[in-house]
């Protein structure tokens, strides 16, 4: 059985890839057969993240015609990988079918991970719509900005009125502490309830952090790192508390039959 898992966002730059990439190398480390697809589709940048450069993209099974386990790379961290894209090729404006395909191809894939981690692009539009509700959970990204907060909202919003999407785990990126962090999600949590009957569940935080900028910068995810650190400690934490994230129950098509 393969639990999917979309991170997403209302407004964009807030930390989706480098929570995505992170978390997926996190349970991969504790050998949990993991699959990022990077579905920011032709801006897609999850790769450089990860310090690695993939010959193949699902522009190749798109407009290429080759089959999804093709464009499959694995990292050393035995992460399995798909590209986006770049703006250079066509994937940017998907039509419906081409989206409806991809997501249809995963289950083909002989060998099914534990875990697939998708990092969707920010925002409501149709693309990142039919990825998330395509996945088992939605993880939105959040930071103590005011425009992240209302635009986060929106967000749920949509996802509520037009998918039936009720189950949402909240990561508080750029957080100065624990308490902040979880002082941020409770306001959230208390302006989001005035309004939609959804289930927020708070999965932890990550902190501001110039280690992780360093990473970013040197293109070796902060995961691979043997040193222990706080930010390692985050992402395992909340590797753990994915499974206690309820699923969503949309009734459109899913990455796996399971
Ligand atoms: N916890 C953190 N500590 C320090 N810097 C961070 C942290 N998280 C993200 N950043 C910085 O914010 C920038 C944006 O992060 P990232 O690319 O992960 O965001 P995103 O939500 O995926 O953006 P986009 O919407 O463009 O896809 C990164 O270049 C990184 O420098
Ligand atoms: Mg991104």
């Amino acid at each position: 059985m393969t639990t999917t898992i979309a991170i997403t966002s209302g407004k964009g730059g807030v930390g989706k890839t480098t929570i995505a990439v992170n978390l997926a190398l996190s349970l991969s480390l504790q050998k949990k057969e993991t699959l990022l697809l990077d579905a920011d589709l032709g801006m897609a940048n999850a790769h450089i993240l990860l310090g690695i450069n993939p010959k193949l993209s699902l522009d190749d099974f798109i407009n290429g015609n080759l089959e999804l386990a093709k464009v499959i790379t694995t990292t050393k961290d035995n992460l399995k990988f798909v590209s986006g894209g770049n703006a250079i090729n066509n994937l940017l404006n998907l039509g419906d079918l081409e989206r409806h395909k991809i997501i249809k191809s995963f289950n083909d894939i002989s060998k099914k991970p534990e875990f697939m981690i998708i990092d969707v692009g920010a925002g409501a539009e149709a693309s990142s719509m039919t990825f998330m509700a395509s996945a088992d959970k939605v993880i939105v990204v959040l930071t103590g900005e005011p425009t992240s907060f209302i635009d986060a909202y929106s967000l749920i919003k949509t996802s509520f009125l037009d998918y039936k999407m009720n189950n949402f785990g909240i990561i508080v990126n750029l957080s100065t502490s624990p308490l902040q962090a979880k002082l941020n999600f409770d306001k959230f949590q208390s302006i989001t309830h005035k309004f939609l009957d959804v289930n927020l569940k708070f999965l932890g935080h990550v902190p501001t952090s110039q280690k992780i900028k360093n990473s970013i910068i040197s293109r070796s995810a902060l995961m691979t790192s043997k040193v222990e650190s706080p930010e390692k400690n985050a992402f395992n934490e909340i590797s753990k508390n994915l499974l206690s994230l309820g699923n969503n129950k949309t009734g459109t098509i899913k990455f796996f039959d399971n």
